[in-house]
């Protein structure tokens, strides 16, 4: 095989944008040869800016064409498992958007249906390809900054207006989207955050409803987080801030690193401070320390990156920056804090798949989904800078 003939299921904001970039040809070895919506204007849209593609009413048809031997799904969230669990039974391989899937009971049904295919299984963590994201993963990871103590992130440039929540009957309902800024805007720093530290043991999760916006979910959330070692993590989120703050500090026994602005500043200290505690006779000593400062002189390869990348893999075995069975695992955190909020409660990881879901599907009977502003600017098929990373 020398090009992956793709279809997208969802033509929306972001698939219709996937679509156009495989279209024009910025994908080496990847063919859009097929597009579904199950809704008539997208798929109007779609013909009219694509030769030589198939368009579908339902995924079933695209999958039963025989047209494609991979997906791309980009619809509403809880229909990324069930699209994804027949596109593997149908023997295609799958590139996800995030976040994985709304539940963690959903999406182990997904990961086992993925194994047994053994096709490539991607999931769309775009952030994961900006180089400071990379840098810090690979310090943690080789210890070089030796064990965790302390994560925190504060992620609250996620802004959004109620003009984008009223785009889409789906958006910020328990039923549509099955949650709030935790499930759409921050995994992606959910996911960097367990790819960069490892999941936390347990969770406690605030979720404020509603707070700055006319919506059934969260739009703000702080979570707190500890790890079996002791360490802690506090991620604090939000759409209602303006102008918001990206700003990531990861302190541990051998230093920090803070990712800020653009750049990212590593201070090495010249021995563990697990050591020196306990040995230095200086009572109030400061441990030396050299910083290096690391700017981000390369913008992120972002969905193009993954998109080659889950095409590489299918055509050449390249390793994937984003592996489909890595999407439970923001999950695993997003869920764990939604559970704790509800309850009150301190929530282990991995999370109770079933007591999860059952409290999701209390939310969900109350949920009232929202006639959207049927404009169809959510086919627009231009890429937007707010999905890059923003600092
Ligand atoms: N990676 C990123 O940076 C990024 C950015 C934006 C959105 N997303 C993700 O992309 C997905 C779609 O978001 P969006 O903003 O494009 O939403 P959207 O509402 O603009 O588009 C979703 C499209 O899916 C269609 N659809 C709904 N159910 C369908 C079904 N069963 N089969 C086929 N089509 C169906 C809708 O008609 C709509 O056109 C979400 O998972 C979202 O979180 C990711």
């Amino acid at each position: 095989m020398d090009k992956v003939r793709v279809g997208v299921i969802g033509f929306g904001n972001m698939g219709s944008a996937h679509a156009k970039h495989i279209y024009d040809g910025l994908i080496d070895g990847l063919e859009l040869v097929a597009v579904c919506d199950t809704d008539e204007s997208k798929r109007e849209k779609a013909r009219l800016s694509f030769e030589n593609v198939e368009i579908f009413e339902t995924y079933k048809a695209l999958l039963d064409s025989g047209l494609t031997d991979a997906i791309i799904i980009a619809t509403p969230h809880y229909f990324h498992c069930p699209i994804a669990i027949d596109a593997f039974n149908k023997g295609q391989h799958v590139l996800s958007e995030k976040p994985a899937g709304v539940y963690t009971k959903q999406i182990k049904q997904m990961n086992e249906a993925a194994k047994k295919s053994g096709k490539v299984f991607a999931v769309m963590f775009n952030q994961r390809t900006n180089m400071l994201f990379k840098k810090a993963h690979d310090i943690m990871q080789n210890k070089e900054l030796g064990e965790l103590k302390r994560m925190v992130w504060i992620i609250t440039n996620w802004y959004r207006t109620q003009h984008y929540y009223d785009s889409g009957s789906w958006r910020a309902t328990w039923a549509g989207e099955g949650g709030g800024v935790l499930l759409n805007q921050a995994p992606h720093n959910l996911d960097i955050w367990q790819w960069i530290c490892g999941l936390p043991k347990r969770v406690r999760g605030f979720c404020s409803v509603a707070k700055y916006h006319h919506i059934e979910v969260e739009d703000d959330a702080t979570v707190y987080a500890e790890y079996e070692n002791g360490a802690t993590g506090i991620f604090i989120t939000s759409t209602g801030e303006a102008p918001g703050t990206n700003r990531l500090e990861i302190s541990a026994t051998k230093g920090k690193l803070v990712i800020e602005n653009g750049k990212m500043t590593i201070t090495r200290l010249i021995t563990d401070e697990r050591d020196f505690c306990f040995n230095s006779e200086d009572d109030f000593a400061k441990i030396p320390s050299e910083v290096e400062i690391i700017e981000q002189t390369e913008k992120e390869s972002a969905h193009i990156g993954i998109l080659q990348n889950f095409t590489n893999a299918i055509l050449h075995g390249e390793a994937l920056i984003s592996p489909g069975f890595d999407g439970i695992n923001e999950v695993q955190i997003s869920n764990a804090a939604y559970l704790s909020s509800w309850k009150d409660k301190w929530v282990e990881l991995p999370v109770n798949d079933n007591e999860y879901f059952r409290e999701l599907k209390k939310k969900s009977k109350h949920s009232k989904t929202h006639e959207g502003l049927q404009n169809d600017k959510s086919a627009d098929m231009k890429y937007s800078e707010r999905w890059s990373v923003r600092w």
